[in-house]
């Protein structure tokens, strides 16, 4: 769920290998069904009402990264809404939330949203975290979500050229002791994202060490024109490293609209954007169900969706 212009045509996700499913559950009025590859197109149309520019390739992204957890609503005649979800342990995401506009205001976001959470519940989540737009704080706070921080996402549309040190590539031997410490900062273990992410090819990615410890890594997702920078995780109060990290990303962007979603209290950070010509877009509220699993790392999102 995010507006992401120049990605569309040109985007070229590699991601294959896509599974026919069954039917998941229905209800009296509506029916919740798994998304599958035929779905595709309705869910990049419905997306795209809301200019999130998302591709196909988004959606068979998710559905290979969760494949009971995409879903579409029908009402036995015409599909009417999709929602995504992702299990990460005991943390899970939510996104990518549409209800189209003539059926909205009658109960069918709601019943999107409350079938994720019973589908994370099921695999053992105990905390479901999500982006909310400021006017959908009250929609999700009805459905148990609490307001945790407030994020900007920030973008640049032809990012100039900056200079930054060369730093150390993460390659597939290091990725072990890179979800550990991701799993550290974020309460679940990404183990599945962040493969599909930092080791994929064309991707950009590099981590810090501090003494013995990893203090960072950052990792972007490039496609031809554009680019999203994170997740970036940190040390607590690393910000140095933090800052450096971000610097290198952003030295192998020029030229590119470029998006990142950031906690508003990252003052270095939302600094660095600004100072090469970032601006903010929009603003979204983190909310989790369940005990809050927020830590004190420096953390840019991967995606609205994901988290
Ligand atoms: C958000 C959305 C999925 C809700 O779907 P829906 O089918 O209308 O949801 P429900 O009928 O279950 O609505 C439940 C409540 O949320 C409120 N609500 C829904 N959309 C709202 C909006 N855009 N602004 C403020 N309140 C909203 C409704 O008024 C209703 O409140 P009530 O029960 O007190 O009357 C739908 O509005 C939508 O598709 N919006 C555009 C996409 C979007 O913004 N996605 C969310 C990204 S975070």
């Amino acid at each position: 769920m995010i507006k992401l212009e120049d990605k569309g045509l040109l985007l070229t996700r590699k991601r294959t290998n896509l599974i026919a499913r069954p039917d998941y559950t229905s209800t009296r009025m509506y029916q919740v069904k798994l998304m599958r590859t035929e779905d595709f197109l309705f869910a990049t149309e419905l997306a795209n009402t809301m200019n999130w520019n998302m591709a196909q390739e988004d959606f068979q992204f998710m559905t290979q990264l969760e494949p009971e957890g995409c879903f579409i609503l029908s009402d036995n005649i015409k599909h009417v809404g999709i929602a995504t979800c992702i299990s990460y342990g005991k943390v899970g995401w939510f996104g990518n939330l549409i209800v189209k506009d003539e059926y909205r205001g009658k109960g069918a976001g709601s019943l999107l949203v409350k079938h994720a959470i019973d589908y994370l519940q099921g695999k053992g989540v105990e905390t479901i975290g999500l982006y909310a737009y400021p006017n959908l704080v009250h929609f999700y706070s009805s459905l148990g979500f609490t307001n945790d921080e407030d994020f900007s996402v920030l973008h640049v549309k032809n990012l100039a050229s900056l200079t930054s040190e060369s730093l150390l590539s993460v390659s597939k031997q290091h990725m072990r002791i890179i979800e550990a410490f991701d799993n550290r900062c974020f309460g679940g273990d990404r183990k599945k994202l962040l493969e599909s992410i930092v080791l994929e090819e064309g991707n950009l990615n590099y981590y810090v060490f501090n003494g013995n410890e990893v203090a960072g890594y950052v990792a972007a997702t490039v496609y031809d024109l554009m680019a999203w920078v994170g997740p970036l995780m940190c040390q607590e109060g690393n910000v140095d490293a933090a800052v450096l990290l971000l610097k290198a990303v952003l030295a192998k962007l020029s030229g590119k609209s470029v998006y990142v979603a950031l906690p508003k209290k990252e003052t270095a950070l939302a600094e660095t954007l600004s100072n090469v010509g970032f601006k903010e877009d929009f603003s979204v509220v983190r909310m989790f169900l369940g005990p809050n699993v927020s830590s004190n790392c420096i953390y840019l999102a991967e995606s609205l969706e994901r988290g």
